[in-house]
């Protein structure tokens, strides 16, 4: 049961990108995390855990007197994700496919945490009840979601990246993706009827120039949304590849300030009600 056309693809590359792109946001998802009270020993749960970074930052986190179960609908990535774990040697988590809706547990969890994944659950609100039925009473949910309101890139000083963060937010629009889920989050959660927190982290993730930092993670997100932009008539392939592999490097790699790595990055946590 996936809901929006998922507009990243499921490649390898796709995976590798995400695993790049988590290490950008990894500080401020561990912020995020650290803020909603994620603690030693807690048993957690991370919804649409991709290529298991998230669930690994919260291994960390929870010790190893603390567990973590991580479950995406991909079954491949979480091929992926289980060869990491094994290769760090980390004992403390486990993953397997499931919907993030209907998670089968015998243990009600502490804690349940996602990022960039109820933007594509059709109905976030009822995902978010569905995966509180899986955390004890009293307990944690925290989901680190973007709002691309906020368009990040400067217009008149970056305009090829500006333009592909257009393409890219329309091709998330047209997949039925939600743009704006970060900050509806809190209302999400009250409708859910969890108690959410009401000053949640706001971040967006930057880099100063004159390295291939940005440069490689935009390229990468083009790539791995060319066939869906392509699929949507929203632009050519000749002209994803002319971004990707010319324009945006000529614009990004002289650069001397700064670049926005993401859109504004939303960590809303909320607690379920002790009773
Ligand atoms: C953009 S990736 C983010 C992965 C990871 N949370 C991270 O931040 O690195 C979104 C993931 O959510 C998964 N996903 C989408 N809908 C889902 C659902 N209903 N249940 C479980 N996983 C889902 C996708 O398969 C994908 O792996």
């Amino acid at each position: 049961m996936e809901d929006t056309d998922y507009a990243l693809g499921r490649t390898k590359a796709e995976y590798e990108r995400l695993i790049e792109q988590a290490e950008l946001l990894r500080p401020l998802t561990e912020r995020m995390l650290l803020g909603a009270g994620i603690r030693r020993g807690m048993h957690v749960l991370d919804v649409g855990c991709g290529a298991g970074d998230v669930s690994l930052l919260v291994s960390a986190l929870v010790g190893p007197e603390g567990s973590v179960v991580g479950v995406d609908l991909d079954g491949e990535v979480i091929q992926v994700a289980e060869q990491r774990r094994a290769a760090e040697g980390i004992a403390n988590v486990r993953f397997h496919r499931s919907d993030a809706r209907a998670v089968e547990s015998g243990r009600l969890f502490d804690a349940a945490v996602g990022r960039c994944v109820l933007m594509f659950i059709s109905d976030p609100t009822a995902a978010l009840r569905h995966i509180a039925e899986r955390v004890r009473p009293g307990g944690i949910l925290a989901f680190h979601e973007w709002d691309a309101r906020v368009m990040t890139a400067s217009p008149m000083k970056q305009p090829v990246l500006a333009r592909l963060q257009g393409l890219i937010t329309r091709t998330f629009e047209r997949s039925g993706a939600h743009l704006e889920i970060g900050a509806e989050l809190y209302g999400r959660m009250l409708d859910a009827g969890l108690e959410p927190e009401t000053k949640p982290l706001a971040e967006i993730a930057v880099h100063m120039g004159q390295d291939d930092v940005a440069y490689r993670r935009w390229a990468l997100f083009a790539k791995s949304m060319l066939l869906k932009m392509v699929e949507y008539g929203l632009a050519t392939e000749a002209e994803i590849h002319d971004i990707a592999d010319h324009r945006l490097r000529d614009e990004l790699l002289p650069a001397r300030g700064l670049i926005p790595l993401s859109w504004l990055m939303i960590g809303q946590w909320g607690r379920k009600p002790a009773r």
